[in-house]
């Protein structure tokens, strides 16, 4: 279908869908075991009320703020999700030219299909980037990817910590064989276990011993904002703060890691209330994102009315650009961009600064 017949993200999944290979949409779409996180990561949000307040002279609303430091024109960054060309040929560089259009912020996978230099190497407009590091066992190798990163400018490393072991995707292991055309640089001569579906036969240089005293091995070999993706409780978010990184992304891996873990923003009220006891939150040092299950501007101002700095969005994207390539990517982005103006005038919001946990009606979050 054309383009502007588009009108919100599950368009794009409904199309992405229809035009990818089966086993692309099998790696895409597939989340662990019975698949419970992943569907718990939309109905979390529609528990979630909103509180509008009215008569506050909404003719001008402005859903631009920055991001660890950088300007972003949304109030979400998309997120790192692996091998692009699986599903579309140029793969994770049509986020890039899309996103370099409208100042949105790109995360870039460790196992992108693209290299990280010629990701780096397509970018306009001075965008920004950040980058997703899976912990290599070899940590030399870790080191210069990170520092390589640094000095080609990202502006944030978030440390993937909730993937010691890869989830078991049922839908994907079903496809068995892995096509090594759409393979990650990170994977080239590595022993691939091809019955294990895509996502396992490339993660098994992921260092499973990876632990809170590695941190500072981190902060020692770059000066980017450290972030940990992956965060489930307020435990988790309490020694992060403790161990000095500058944020946290509350996390279940788009539901691919471990089943029946909770939403990320279910995790968000446990967490900023752990933190604000100790005097830790608000601090403009420590950043707190969600992600999971975002497909709407709404889901993404419920998230940070209760206390999210911005949300990060993977499939929504991903099937964006596997249906239209860069065009669907800013067809996304546009989609977003018109839902924050609407329903930030309806929620009687003016900036991003407006919104506050009184704007929502969270009582029923962690009820199942
Ligand atoms: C991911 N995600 C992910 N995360 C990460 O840290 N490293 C990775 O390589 C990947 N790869 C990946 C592939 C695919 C196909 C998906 C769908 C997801 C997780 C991603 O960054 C993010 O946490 C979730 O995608 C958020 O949920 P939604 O927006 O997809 O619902």
């Amino acid at each position: 279908p054309p383009l502007e017949n588009v009108l919100n993200m599950h368009d794009f999944e409904v199309i992405a869908k229809a035009v990818i290979p089966e086993k692309a949409w099998a790696y895409y779409s597939s989340a662990s075991d019975d698949e419970i996180t992943i569907r718990e990561n939309r109905t979390a949000f529609q528990r979630v009320w909103f509180r509008p307040r009215i008569l506050r002279d909404v003719s001008t609303v402005d859903w631009s703020t920055t991001i660890l430091g950088q300007k972003s024109s949304l109030p979400l960054y998309i997120s790192a999700t692996a091998l692009g060309k699986l599903g579309h040929p140029e793969g994770e560089l049509t986020i890039t030219r899309g996103a370099a259009n409208h100042g949105v912020i790109q995360m870039i996978a460790t196992l992108a299909s693209c290299s990280f230099d010629d990701i780096i190497d397509a970018q306009s407009n001075n965008q920004t980037f950040f980058v997703q590091l899976y912990v290599n066992r070899d940590r030399e190798i870790t080191k210069r990817y990170v520092q390589h990163a640094e000095a080609r400018g990202v502006k944030g490393l978030f440390i993937t910590v909730d993937a010691p072991q890869l989830g078991r995707r049922e839908k994907d292991m079903r496809m068995k064989q892995v096509d090594d055309s759409a393979g990650a640089e990170v994977q080239k001569g590595q022993d691939v276990k091809k019955d294990q579906g895509v996502a396992r036969a490339i993660s098994s240089f992921i260092d499973p011993s990876l632990s809170w005293k590695d941190i500072p091995w981190f902060r020692s070999i770059t000066k980017m904002p450290i972030i940990l993706k992956g965060i489930a409780t307020a435990e988790d978010a309490i020694l992060a703060y403790e161990a000095g990184v500058q944020g946290i992304v509350l996390s279940n891996h788009g539901g691919r890691q471990l089943d029946t873990a909770r939403s990320g923003l279910e995790v968000l009220v446990e967490v900023v209330a752990a933190l604000k006891a100790r005097g830790y939150y608000p601090d403009p040092k420590f950043e707190i994102f969600v992600d999971g299950g975002v497909r709407r501007a709404s889901d993404v101002l419920k998230a940070i009315a209760l206390g999210a700095k911005a949300v990060g969005v993977g499939r929504a994207f991903l099937y964006a650009f596997c249906a239209y390539g860069q065009e669907g990517v800013e067809r996304a982005i546009q989609i977003f961009r018109d839902e924050f103006e609407m329903n930030m005038r309806l929620l009687g919001a003016r900036t991003i600064d407006d919104l506050c946990p009184e704007m929502v009606d969270a009582g029923a979050l962690g009820q199942h």
